[in-house]
């Protein structure tokens, strides 16, 4: 399946800039349910490398590896995190290159099929007694009706796709060939000048390729949603309307 959001340097850019919010929010739960020294790891999904360099950073393990389809992310990605190592893997196919004992996955499942029968599989992908960690989106909720049409546009283009983009619930419903360490959704409130810095690089990338959000949209209408994403990013306002609602779950390979 195609990654929905692109992969230029704008892409990147957008991607580090999620990063800078969610990793130490990740990193402080990698860090709980993970005690003691591992050999290696793995980030599926890594594109240009934040969450591989996080990774690094929760576990201090030598061997960190990020796989993905993208080249140009993963070309950014070795350039710029030389202390992790980057692989190019369609990560719906099993085997895996590597094995390892902890894996980490953000924001991918929202954009592929199929998905609890891929998480079990990544599962078996595990060293034994090897931990599965999953952080995805459950809900975006917002009173700010810009973000709310770029919401559900965003959703509907994911959906087009044959994905979804807020798979959180269908996750934390399912049932998993692995203990559960953890299940549960929190809620994060944003700035809006933060939300509108994630947004924004959308509107002016895939907006204007996509047919469909060309169907949904008139020109007019994207250029208003993205002008306005724009000033509300470019005058830092400082006020929260919007909320992710995020499922976290953590699994434990049986032996
Ligand atoms: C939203 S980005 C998330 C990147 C990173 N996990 C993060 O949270 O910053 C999704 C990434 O998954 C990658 N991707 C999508 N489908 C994939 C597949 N089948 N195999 C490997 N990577 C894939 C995309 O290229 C993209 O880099």
């Amino acid at each position: 399946m195609k990654y929905t959001f692109g992969t230029s340097k704008i892409a990147a850019e957008r991607l580090e800039n999620i990063s800078n919010f969610f990793n130490p929010l990740a990193i402080r739960i990698i860090k709980k349910f993970i005690d003691k020294p591992i050999n290696s790891a793995l980030d599926l999904g890594c594109g240009p490398g934040f969450t591989t360099n996080m990774l690094y950073n929760a576990l201090n393990c030598g061997k960190v590896y990020g796989l993905d389809i993208s080249d140009n992310f993963l070309r950014l990605a070795s350039k710029r995190f030389k202390n992790c190592i980057f692989i190019k893997h369609d990560v719906t196919k099993t085997p895996f290159p590597v094995s390892s004992d902890v894996i980490y996955v953000r924001f991918l499942l929202s954009h592929l099929n199929n998905i609890i029968n891929l998480v079990n599989r990544w599962i078996g992908e595990l060293s034994n007694n090897g931990i599965l960690f999953i952080d995805e989106v459950e809900d975006v909720k917002t009173v700010n009706v810009f973000f709310r049409k770029y919401l559900e546009i965003n959703r509907g283009l994911v959906g087009s796709q044959g994905a979804n983009l807020f798979v959180g619930s269908i996750l934390a419903k399912s049932n998993y060939d692995a203990s559960i360490l953890c299940n549960e959704c929190f809620t994060i409130p944003v700035a809006n000048w933060e939300a509108a810095t994630w947004f924004y690089p959308n509107t002016i990338t895939i907006w204007e390729k996509e047919k469909y959000v060309c169907n949904k949209l008139t020109r007019t209408e994207r250029k208003e949603i993205s002008e306005k994403l724009l000033q509300i990013k470019e005058l830092k306002e400082q006020k929260s309307e919007i909320t992710w609602y995020m499922r976290r779950i953590v699994l434990k390979k049986i032996d």
